[in-house]
Protein backbone atom coordinates (compact mmCIF):
# COMPACT_ATOMS: atom_id res chain seq x y z
CA UNK A 1 0.00 0.00 0.00
CA UNK A 2 1.17 3.52 -0.89
CA UNK A 3 2.71 5.76 2.04
CA UNK A 4 -0.06 7.30 4.18
CA UNK A 5 0.11 11.18 4.71
CA UNK A 6 -1.92 13.18 7.23
CA UNK A 7 -2.40 16.63 6.24
CA UNK A 8 -4.22 19.73 8.23
CA UNK A 9 -5.59 20.80 5.50
CA UNK A 10 -7.50 19.01 2.49
CA UNK A 11 -4.93 17.75 -0.17
CA UNK A 12 -6.24 19.92 -3.42
CA UNK A 13 -5.01 22.95 -2.07
CA UNK A 14 -1.41 21.62 -2.88
CA UNK A 15 -2.02 22.27 -6.43
CA UNK A 16 -0.72 18.77 -7.97
CA UNK A 17 0.18 16.98 -4.99
CA UNK A 18 2.39 13.55 -5.77
CA UNK A 19 -0.73 10.91 -6.75
CA UNK A 20 1.27 8.28 -5.40
CA UNK A 21 0.36 9.31 -1.58
CA UNK A 22 -2.40 8.51 0.48
CA UNK A 23 -3.88 11.39 1.87
CA UNK A 24 -6.08 11.64 5.15
CA UNK A 25 -7.14 15.41 6.38
CA UNK A 26 -7.05 14.73 10.09
CA UNK A 27 -7.05 17.61 13.20
CA UNK A 28 -5.63 15.46 16.47
CA UNK A 29 -7.47 17.83 18.82
CA UNK A 30 -10.68 16.83 17.17
CA UNK A 31 -10.40 12.44 16.71
CA UNK A 32 -7.49 10.19 15.71
CA UNK A 33 -8.37 8.18 13.42
CA UNK A 34 -7.16 4.22 13.69
CA UNK A 35 -4.97 4.43 10.61
CA UNK A 36 -2.59 6.36 12.98
CA UNK A 37 -0.31 3.47 13.01
CA UNK A 38 0.17 3.67 9.15
CA UNK A 39 0.89 7.45 9.15
CA UNK A 40 4.49 7.59 7.37
CA UNK A 41 4.58 11.95 6.68
CA UNK A 42 2.82 14.07 9.04
CA UNK A 43 2.03 17.85 9.10
CA UNK A 44 0.16 18.86 12.20
CA UNK A 45 -1.99 21.63 12.13
CA UNK A 46 -0.07 25.23 12.80
CA UNK A 47 0.97 26.06 16.34
CA UNK A 48 -0.92 23.16 18.03
CA UNK A 49 -0.29 22.11 21.26
CA UNK A 50 0.24 18.75 23.11
CA UNK A 51 -2.18 17.11 21.28
CA UNK A 52 0.65 16.57 18.61
CA UNK A 53 2.85 15.03 20.75
CA UNK A 54 0.87 12.70 22.06
CA UNK A 55 -0.79 11.17 18.74
CA UNK A 56 3.09 11.06 17.76
CA UNK A 57 3.38 8.46 19.87
CA UNK A 58 1.15 6.44 18.28
CA UNK A 59 2.68 6.76 15.26
CA UNK A 60 4.69 3.40 14.35
CA UNK A 61 5.12 3.87 10.50
CA UNK A 62 6.40 7.76 11.40
CA UNK A 63 9.02 8.83 9.04
CA UNK A 64 9.12 12.71 8.74
CA UNK A 65 7.31 15.08 10.79
CA UNK A 66 6.62 18.53 8.54
CA UNK A 67 6.03 21.11 10.53
CA UNK A 68 4.10 25.05 9.52
CA UNK A 69 5.87 26.64 11.83
CA UNK A 70 9.70 28.02 11.39
CA UNK A 71 10.37 27.83 15.26
CA UNK A 72 9.78 23.56 16.61
CA UNK A 73 11.02 24.41 19.75
CA UNK A 74 7.95 23.08 21.21
CA UNK A 75 8.22 19.87 19.04
CA UNK A 76 12.30 18.89 18.55
CA UNK A 77 12.22 17.03 21.96
CA UNK A 78 8.72 14.96 21.32
CA UNK A 79 9.43 13.80 17.90
CA UNK A 80 9.94 10.11 18.02
CA UNK A 81 14.43 9.28 17.59
CA UNK A 82 14.96 7.85 13.90
CA UNK A 83 11.77 9.92 12.47
CA UNK A 84 12.82 13.19 10.29
CA UNK A 85 11.85 16.79 11.53
CA UNK A 86 11.59 19.28 8.94
CA UNK A 87 10.56 23.18 10.07
CA UNK A 88 8.42 25.60 8.09
CA UNK A 89 11.48 27.81 7.29
CA UNK A 90 10.53 30.21 4.26
CA UNK A 91 6.96 29.89 4.91
CA UNK A 92 6.48 32.63 7.32
CA UNK A 93 9.15 35.36 5.90
CA UNK A 94 7.25 37.61 4.72
CA UNK A 95 4.44 37.62 7.35
CA UNK A 96 6.70 37.79 10.11
CA UNK A 97 8.50 40.85 8.62
CA UNK A 98 6.06 42.57 7.33
CA UNK A 99 4.60 42.59 11.04
CA UNK A 100 8.11 43.32 12.16
CA UNK A 101 8.08 46.38 9.90
CA UNK A 102 4.55 47.33 11.58
CA UNK A 103 5.82 47.00 14.86
CA UNK A 104 8.86 49.20 14.17
CA UNK A 105 6.81 51.84 12.52
CA UNK A 106 3.95 51.91 14.86
CA UNK A 107 5.91 52.21 17.90
CA UNK A 108 8.24 54.66 16.43
CA UNK A 109 6.14 56.96 15.07
CA UNK A 110 3.17 57.04 18.32
CA UNK A 111 0.24 54.94 16.38
CA UNK A 112 -0.95 53.02 20.02
CA UNK A 113 -1.05 56.83 21.85
CA UNK A 114 -3.01 58.09 18.13
CA UNK A 115 -5.08 55.37 18.97
CA UNK A 116 -6.22 56.25 22.34
CA UNK A 117 -6.37 59.63 21.63
CA UNK A 118 -8.89 58.86 19.06
CA UNK A 119 -11.24 56.79 21.59
CA UNK A 120 -10.98 59.62 23.67
CA UNK A 121 -12.37 62.09 20.67
CA UNK A 122 -8.97 63.51 21.01
CA UNK A 123 -6.65 65.54 18.63
CA UNK A 124 -3.37 64.90 19.80
CA UNK A 125 -0.35 66.35 17.67
CA UNK A 126 3.72 65.93 18.57
CA UNK A 127 6.98 65.11 17.56
CA UNK A 128 8.22 61.32 17.05
CA UNK A 129 11.28 59.65 16.17
CA UNK A 130 11.23 58.13 12.38
CA UNK A 131 13.08 55.13 11.12
CA UNK A 132 14.84 56.91 8.56
CA UNK A 133 18.51 58.00 9.84
CA UNK A 134 18.34 55.28 12.43
CA UNK A 135 20.34 51.81 13.25
CA UNK A 136 18.62 48.78 13.11
CA UNK A 137 20.40 45.79 14.74
CA UNK A 138 18.95 42.20 13.30
CA UNK A 139 19.91 39.48 15.83
CA UNK A 140 19.25 36.39 14.01
CA UNK A 141 20.30 36.79 10.14
CA UNK A 142 18.22 33.92 8.62
CA UNK A 143 15.17 33.77 6.36
CA UNK A 144 12.89 35.89 8.33
CA UNK A 145 16.14 38.37 9.66
CA UNK A 146 16.74 38.75 6.11
CA UNK A 147 13.31 39.60 4.94
CA UNK A 148 13.36 42.04 7.43
CA UNK A 149 16.52 43.94 6.45
CA UNK A 150 14.51 43.41 2.60
CA UNK A 151 12.13 45.60 3.97
CA UNK A 152 14.05 48.01 6.18
CA UNK A 153 15.99 49.25 3.76
CA UNK A 154 13.95 51.46 1.99
CA UNK A 155 13.20 53.59 4.98
CA UNK A 156 17.15 55.09 4.97
CA UNK A 157 18.24 52.95 7.90
CA UNK A 158 22.10 51.57 8.52
CA UNK A 159 21.13 47.96 9.36
CA UNK A 160 23.85 45.61 11.15
CA UNK A 161 23.43 41.51 11.18
CA UNK A 162 24.32 39.62 14.23
CA UNK A 163 23.93 35.57 13.50
CA UNK A 164 25.89 32.16 15.58
CA UNK A 165 29.11 32.55 13.27
CA UNK A 166 31.06 35.42 11.74
CA UNK A 167 30.87 35.67 7.86
CA UNK A 168 30.61 38.53 4.95
CA UNK A 169 28.89 41.15 6.46
CA UNK A 170 27.14 39.40 9.12
CA UNK A 171 28.15 39.95 12.89
CA UNK A 172 29.21 36.86 15.38
CA UNK A 173 27.16 36.87 18.02
CA UNK A 174 30.20 37.55 20.47
CA UNK A 175 30.09 41.26 19.00
CA UNK A 176 26.77 41.81 20.51
CA UNK A 177 28.00 43.56 23.83
CA UNK A 178 29.93 46.30 21.55
CA UNK A 179 26.92 46.74 18.74
CA UNK A 180 24.29 46.88 21.28
CA UNK A 181 25.15 50.74 22.36
CA UNK A 182 25.30 51.82 18.90
CA UNK A 183 22.03 50.45 17.94
CA UNK A 184 18.29 52.58 17.79
CA UNK A 185 16.00 49.59 17.39
CA UNK A 186 17.45 45.59 18.06
CA UNK A 187 15.27 43.08 16.18
CA UNK A 188 15.39 39.50 17.84
CA UNK A 189 14.76 36.95 15.41
CA UNK A 190 16.62 34.05 16.52
CA UNK A 191 15.56 30.60 17.21
CA UNK A 192 14.78 29.46 20.61
CA UNK A 193 17.85 27.66 21.85
CA UNK A 194 20.04 26.54 24.87
CA UNK A 195 21.86 29.49 23.89
CA UNK A 196 19.03 32.42 22.83
CA UNK A 197 17.11 31.02 25.44
CA UNK A 198 17.50 34.27 28.43
CA UNK A 199 19.76 36.18 25.92
CA UNK A 200 17.89 39.65 26.68
CA UNK A 201 18.66 39.96 30.33
CA UNK A 202 19.45 43.31 32.34
CA UNK A 203 22.80 42.87 31.41
CA UNK A 204 21.94 43.11 27.52
CA UNK A 205 19.38 45.83 28.17
CA UNK A 206 21.57 47.78 30.25
CA UNK A 207 23.91 48.02 26.84
CA UNK A 208 20.78 49.59 24.92
CA UNK A 209 21.47 53.04 24.64
CA UNK A 210 18.62 55.53 26.00
CA UNK A 211 15.12 55.37 23.96
CA UNK A 212 16.32 52.29 22.46
CA UNK A 213 13.65 50.37 21.02
CA UNK A 214 13.49 46.55 21.33
CA UNK A 215 11.35 44.37 19.28
CA UNK A 216 10.80 40.58 19.48
CA UNK A 217 9.32 38.47 16.90
CA UNK A 218 11.27 35.50 17.84
CA UNK A 219 9.88 34.21 20.68
CA UNK A 220 8.66 35.17 24.30
CA UNK A 221 11.40 33.44 26.25
CA UNK A 222 14.75 35.09 24.53
CA UNK A 223 13.72 37.92 26.74
CA UNK A 224 13.27 37.53 30.17
CA UNK A 225 10.64 39.12 31.16
CA UNK A 226 11.09 40.26 34.67
CA UNK A 227 14.07 42.25 33.25
CA UNK A 228 12.49 44.04 30.04
CA UNK A 229 9.07 44.46 33.01
CA UNK A 230 12.04 46.31 35.01
CA UNK A 231 13.57 48.56 32.03
CA UNK A 232 10.44 49.03 31.05
CA UNK A 233 9.33 50.86 34.05
CA UNK A 234 12.49 52.66 34.41
CA UNK A 235 11.32 54.33 31.22
CA UNK A 236 14.78 54.75 29.68
CA UNK A 237 13.68 51.90 26.64
CA UNK A 238 10.68 51.43 24.51
CA UNK A 239 9.67 47.79 23.30
CA UNK A 240 7.47 46.30 21.03
CA UNK A 241 6.80 42.28 21.18
CA UNK A 242 5.15 39.78 19.03
CA UNK A 243 5.78 37.04 21.35
CA UNK A 244 5.95 36.78 24.94
CA UNK A 245 6.51 34.23 28.02
CA UNK A 246 4.36 32.41 28.75
CA UNK A 247 1.69 32.70 26.16
CA UNK A 248 -0.97 33.81 26.51
CA UNK A 249 -0.20 36.72 28.81
CA UNK A 250 -2.01 35.78 31.59
CA UNK A 251 -3.99 38.71 33.11
CA UNK A 252 -1.87 39.51 35.78
CA UNK A 253 1.23 39.98 33.62
CA UNK A 254 3.16 43.05 34.89
CA UNK A 255 3.75 43.95 30.45
CA UNK A 256 0.09 44.99 30.16
CA UNK A 257 0.80 48.25 32.44
CA UNK A 258 4.68 49.15 31.47
CA UNK A 259 4.75 51.99 29.67
CA UNK A 260 6.53 52.26 26.07
CA UNK A 261 4.95 48.71 25.23
CA UNK A 262 3.25 47.83 21.87
CA UNK A 263 2.01 43.54 22.29
CA UNK A 264 0.78 41.71 19.47
CA UNK A 265 -0.36 37.86 20.30
CA UNK A 266 2.03 36.25 18.73
CA UNK A 267 0.69 36.86 15.23
CA UNK A 268 3.56 36.62 12.71
CA UNK A 269 3.27 34.47 10.78
CA UNK A 270 -0.69 34.78 11.43
CA UNK A 271 -1.49 36.54 8.27
CA UNK A 272 -3.04 35.84 4.23
CA UNK A 273 0.88 35.44 3.32
CA UNK A 274 1.53 32.07 4.98
CA UNK A 275 -0.94 29.69 3.74
CA UNK A 276 0.11 29.80 -0.15
CA UNK A 277 4.14 29.57 0.64
CA UNK A 278 2.85 26.28 3.47
CA UNK A 279 1.39 24.97 0.68
CA UNK A 280 4.12 25.21 -1.72
CA UNK A 281 6.50 24.07 1.05
CA UNK A 282 4.41 21.11 1.86
CA UNK A 283 3.72 19.78 -1.84
CA UNK A 284 7.53 20.39 -2.64
CA UNK A 285 8.41 18.08 0.01
CA UNK A 286 5.28 15.16 -0.67
CA UNK A 287 7.16 15.21 -3.55
CA UNK A 288 10.52 14.97 -2.59
CA UNK A 289 9.47 12.22 -0.14
CA UNK A 290 7.31 10.28 -2.86
CA UNK A 291 10.24 10.32 -5.02
CA UNK A 292 12.55 9.21 -2.30
CA UNK A 293 14.79 12.75 -2.69
CA UNK A 294 16.41 14.56 0.31
CA UNK A 295 14.14 17.18 2.05
CA UNK A 296 14.37 20.97 2.26
CA UNK A 297 14.51 22.30 6.28
CA UNK A 298 15.19 18.86 7.72
CA UNK A 299 16.85 19.88 11.35
CA UNK A 300 19.45 18.18 13.26
CA UNK A 301 20.14 18.73 17.15
CA UNK A 302 18.80 22.17 17.83
CA UNK A 303 18.68 23.16 14.52
N1 LIG B 1 6.55 35.72 15.53
C1 LIG B 1 6.28 34.72 14.71
O1 LIG B 1 5.13 34.39 14.43
C2 LIG B 1 7.44 33.98 14.07
C3 LIG B 1 7.35 33.64 12.71
C4 LIG B 1 8.45 33.01 12.11
C5 LIG B 1 9.57 32.68 12.88
N2 LIG B 1 9.59 33.01 14.21
C6 LIG B 1 10.78 32.66 15.02
O2 LIG B 1 11.94 33.13 14.36
C7 LIG B 1 12.92 32.11 14.39
C8 LIG B 1 13.87 32.31 13.22
O3 LIG B 1 13.22 31.92 12.02
P1 LIG B 1 14.04 31.82 10.64
O4 LIG B 1 13.17 31.09 9.70
O5 LIG B 1 14.61 33.14 10.26
O6 LIG B 1 15.24 30.84 11.10
P2 LIG B 1 16.62 30.57 10.35
O7 LIG B 1 16.51 30.86 8.91
O8 LIG B 1 17.06 29.23 10.81
O9 LIG B 1 17.60 31.68 10.97
C9 LIG B 1 17.94 31.73 12.30
C10 LIG B 1 19.03 32.76 12.51
O10 LIG B 1 19.27 32.86 13.90
C11 LIG B 1 20.68 32.78 14.10
N3 LIG B 1 20.96 32.22 15.41
C12 LIG B 1 20.69 30.99 15.90
N4 LIG B 1 21.16 30.86 17.15
C13 LIG B 1 21.77 32.03 17.44
C14 LIG B 1 22.47 32.49 18.55
N5 LIG B 1 22.68 31.71 19.64
N6 LIG B 1 22.95 33.74 18.52
C15 LIG B 1 22.78 34.53 17.42
N7 LIG B 1 22.14 34.14 16.32
C16 LIG B 1 21.64 32.90 16.34
C17 LIG B 1 21.20 31.88 13.00
O11 LIG B 1 22.58 32.08 12.86
P3 LIG B 1 23.46 31.37 11.70
O12 LIG B 1 22.99 32.03 10.43
O13 LIG B 1 24.88 31.69 12.02
O14 LIG B 1 23.10 29.93 11.77
C18 LIG B 1 20.35 32.38 11.83
O15 LIG B 1 20.94 33.53 11.29
C19 LIG B 1 12.12 30.80 14.36
O16 LIG B 1 12.87 29.74 14.92
C20 LIG B 1 10.91 31.15 15.18
O17 LIG B 1 11.12 30.84 16.54
C21 LIG B 1 8.56 33.66 14.80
Amino acid sequence: MSPLVWLPFAPDVLDDPPSDLRYEVVDPTEDVPDTVGDVAFYVPPYQVGPAVAEVMTRMSALRVVQTLTAGVDNLRDRVPPGVTLCNGRGIHDTSTAELALTLILASLRGIPGFVRAQDRREWSPGWRPALADKRVLIVGYGAVGAAIEARLVPFEVDVVRVARSAREGVHPISALPDLLPEADVVVLIVPLTAETRGLVDAGFLARLKDGALLVNVSRGPVVVTDDLVAALRSGRIHAALDVVDPEPLPADSPLWDVPNLLVSPHVGGASSAMWPRAYRLVRDQLHRFAAGEPLANVMSGEY
